[in-house]
């Protein structure tokens, strides 16, 4: 870095820190960094023009600086380097985004990197570019990286040790890429079971949303991020995204002050206390307010009330779309100024250059004052020398060798089988013994698509042929784990082939023990994933109804990022297992499983509905569920989900007691102990998954929430052992929330839930 200042400069470097230390700095900026890094922003910052530092402010796709425009076409683009020069040169862009079309190979990756890193440092300022890529579940962009359970998998498996061990694998790859700023993860919270984005949720629980979420970010940032396989993290997208009223991709939100606190805000508080760099902007609007151009909650909420000192970026376009799209900027140079007045630093403009040449022009007819820019640049400035692009801004030797390693796959494999979650299990159908002829059906049958969903190797994730070629699907890790002779497979195409719902099932099944029905959904990624029902498509459920009618054992798989409605026929099924959308390894965790290789131990990280006009969440109020009959009488039959969150079983019968309930004076403001025994009668090993919930009984002014997960763990009970153990419900789980964000404390009786136990604990004041 010092070399680089005094390059700069023209100085020798002693003289330039010199020179830099000797200046006064805000500490309140400083946010960790050494004198020296310090120095070297402020010294920049000193000398860049107004049109640098826009140049900083401004983010552009890889697509447009390539040489075709057909971004979604499915095919890898080369970069076109003259239009990269124009960006660098004359528009001094700080940043860019995206991979160009499909996944790159590694090696692309680095010719890109370095090509452009070339030109920003032979810039008179040289100010590295910070690339930005979504590598989701893993190293989306990187062909042959290795690709994980989806966020909802990771919460099905309540497992940190896997979700922090899958976050430093996709940081380990994406900096082997060259790529240090990861748009990942989301801190949303699934609780609008139609929205697309829904499986790159933690769930419905905004515990398990801000503690795995968190885990992520400790894994990209923790050890600093210069230090081995660091990455900025980005936690979005900030705030409300995940709860469209209608269940539509990027529309309004409508979510009161004590639902933000309840549910919205503490996963990114969550995400900021773990120390995230940078936060990404909700593209829709919350109670009628586009996010882009809220003051109150970029700027009040985010960095006053709690506290983040980062990089905002905004999302897709959507500075302008505040123009085009929301109608609140009536040019789109107004647009800019609202975004920027709001508290953005970067615009993912990212496809044409007006952002700068608005913003230059508002700053000089002084509609925007430049310490506002300044405040921003200090921060993306910053971001760029904790990431260490100014020592090393190309690709680092080291990094490139912890690519692919082979132990990878096996955590990948182990996730997946975590994150399985077997939600019936009829007659112990399963696990099969592995002697049975199995009819294998069904459109997720022999897709890659339905098992990786989402930013897989491209965007939406559905190219079939842009997967790596020993990829598995089901049908295929079936014959691995059964053995060819013991698989039938009339019918082995892709996820669109209309042969799947023609089959003839009777004869089909004629030779066969069981039927293994394969449904749910194709690979799909935000706005062509909308839905206008949650129910499986119409030929999935016939194809069901004639499965049943086989008389054969079914046993439905489901590969599906959301819960699709089954209760047409579910009834009639032997077992389920939900595969939700596992990597690169799950079709073999699910054959493992389903031939008893692996003991399923997911419990669900969401409500399963049953019905599309009965979509409450878990943690509802007692009022919730009340329906009123004739006139005056009451049931409380407004919640019945197809299964409860929390649901799962496993194959070993597993026992749990609640030994005993305890705090040192049952006192409000102490933590609550709870021991219990988990006893395991079967000859194979299991995992026992706790959920721990509490409910307040009563409360004054605010009614209280019935069941709220406050805790979770695994614990793995051996075969025909007991198991005792404890877990800690901390103290503010006997508190509540307000409209302000205030945390409330009330005397009384709270009903304590261990997955499905249930004590009644008395603490006073
Ligand atoms: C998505 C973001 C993503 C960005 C960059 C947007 O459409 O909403 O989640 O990070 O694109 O690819």
């Amino acid at each position: 870095m010092k070399f680089i200042l005094s390059k700069v400069l023209g100085l020798p470097p002693a003289i330039v820190i010199l020179l830099f230390t000797c200046c006064s700095v805000n500490t309140s900026r400083a946010q960790n960094l050494q004198e020296d890094d310090l120095a070297l922003v402020e010294g920049l910052l000193d000398q860049m023009t107004l049109e640098d530092k826009v140049g900083q402010m401004t983010q552009l796709t890889l697509g447009f600086l390539s040489t075709s425009q057909k971004q979604h076409d499915g095919r890898p683009k080369k970069v076109d380097w003259e239009k990269m020069r124009v960006a660098i040169e004359q528009y001094r862009v700080g940043s860019i985004l995206n991979s160009a079309g499909n996944a790159y190979p590694i090696e692309e990756w680095h010719r890109v990197i370095e090509g452009i890193q070339e030109i920003a440092m032979s810039q008179p300022l040289a100010i590295p570019i910070v690339y930005g890529i979504d590598a989701i579940h893993g190293v989306t962009y990187t062909q042959g990286s290795t690709l994980f359970p989806h966020n909802i998998g990771l919460a099905a498996s309540r497992s940190r040790r896997l979700t922090t061990k899958c976050a430093e694998i996709t940081a380990a790859e994406a900096r082997a890429s060259g790529l240090r700023w990861n748009f990942d993860p989301v801190f949303d919270v699934g609780r609008q079971p139609l929205w697309p984005r829904f499986p790159e949720t933690f769930g419905e629980s905004s515990l398990l949303c801000g503690q795995l979420g968190a885990e992520i970010v400790e894994a990209y940032e923790g050890k600093g991020l210069n230090e081995g396989a660091g990455v900025a993290a980005c936690l979005k997208h900030f705030l409300g995204y995940g709860v469209p009223a209608s269940g539509k991709d990027r529309t309004e939100a409508y979510i009161s002050d004590l639902e933000m606190w309840e549910h919205h805000i503490p996963p990114f508080q969550a995400g900021i206390d773990a120390g995230a760099s940078t936060v990404m902007v909700n593209s829709g609007s919350v109670n009628g307010e586009p996010v882009h151009a809220s003051f109150g909650l970029l700027t009040t909420l985010l960095r006053q009330r709690m506290g983040f000192e980062g990089v905002v970026v905004s999302d897709w376009q959507d500075v302008i779309r505040l123009h085009t799209r929301h109608h609140v900027a009536s040019s789109h140079r107004e647009a800019v100024k609202m975004a920027i007045e709001a508290g953005l630093d970067m615009s993912m403009v990212p496809n044409e250059y007006s952002f700068c040449e608005h913003l230059i022009d508002l700053v000089k007819k002084g509609e925007i004052a430049e310490e506002r820019i300044d405040e921003s640049v200090r921060r993306i400035l910053t971001l760029k020398v904790k990431l260490g692009l100014f020592e090393f801004p190309g690709v680092e030797s080291d990094a490139v060798q912890e690519f692919g390693l082979a132990d990878y796959k096996d955590i990948a494999l182990e996730t997946a089988e975590a994150s399985l979650v077997l939600l019936e299990n009829k007659g112990d159908v399963l696990p099969f013994e592995g002697t049975e002829k199995l009819l294998v059906v069904g459109p997720t049958s022999a897709s890659l698509g339905p098992l990786h969903g989402c930013w897989s190797y491209s965007w939406q994730g559905s190219v079939e042929d842009a997967y790596p070629e020993e990829t598995l699907t089901v049908v295929q890790a079936m014959r691995a784990v059964f053995g060819e002779d013991n698989i039938i497979c009339p019918v082995e195409k892709g996820f669109d082939d209309a042969a799947h719902f023609d089959l003839d099932l009777n004869s089909s099944a004629s030779e066969a023990d069981a039927i293994v029905l394969c449904l749910g959904e194709n690979a799909y990624a935000e706005s062509p994933g909308v839905i206008d029902d949650l129910h499986l498509p119409s030929e999935q459920i016939d194809l069901a109804r004639r499965a049943i009618q086989t008389g054969k054992p079914v046993v439905l798989l489901l590969l599906e990022g959301r819960g699709r409605l089954v209760s047409a026929f579910i009834d009639d099924v032997d077992a389920v297992l939900l595969a939700l959308l596992p990597g690169s390894q799950g079709a073999l965790a699910i054959a493992r499983t389903l031939r008893g290789l692996s003991n399923p131990s997911g419990v669900l990280p969401f409500t399963y509905q049953r019905h599309s006009g009965d979509l409450i969440p878990y943690d509802h109020r007692f009022t919730s569920k009340v329906t009123q009959g004739p006139p005056g009488v009451f049931t409380d039959e407004g919640f019945r989900p197809q299964w409860l969150f929390g649901h799962g079983l496993t194959y070993s019968n597993l026992k749990l007691d609640i030994l005993e309930v305890s705090s040192p004076q049952n006192k409000l403001g102490e933590p609550v102990e709870v021991s219990y025994q988990i006893s395991n009668p079967s000859a194979r090993d299991a995992v026992k998954t706790l959920d721990v919930f509490v409910g307040d009984d009563f409360a004054s002014g605010l009614a209280p929430r019935k069941r709220v997960l406050v805790e979770f763990d695994r614990v793995t009970v051996p075969a025909n052992e007991e198991v005792r153990g404890s877990i800690t419900i901390p103290s503010d789980a006997f508190g509540f929330v307000d409209r302000e964000g205030e945390m409330n404390f009330e005397a009384g009786t709270f009903t304590v839930e261990v997955s499905g136990e249930i004590v009644t604990l008395r603490l006073s004041d």
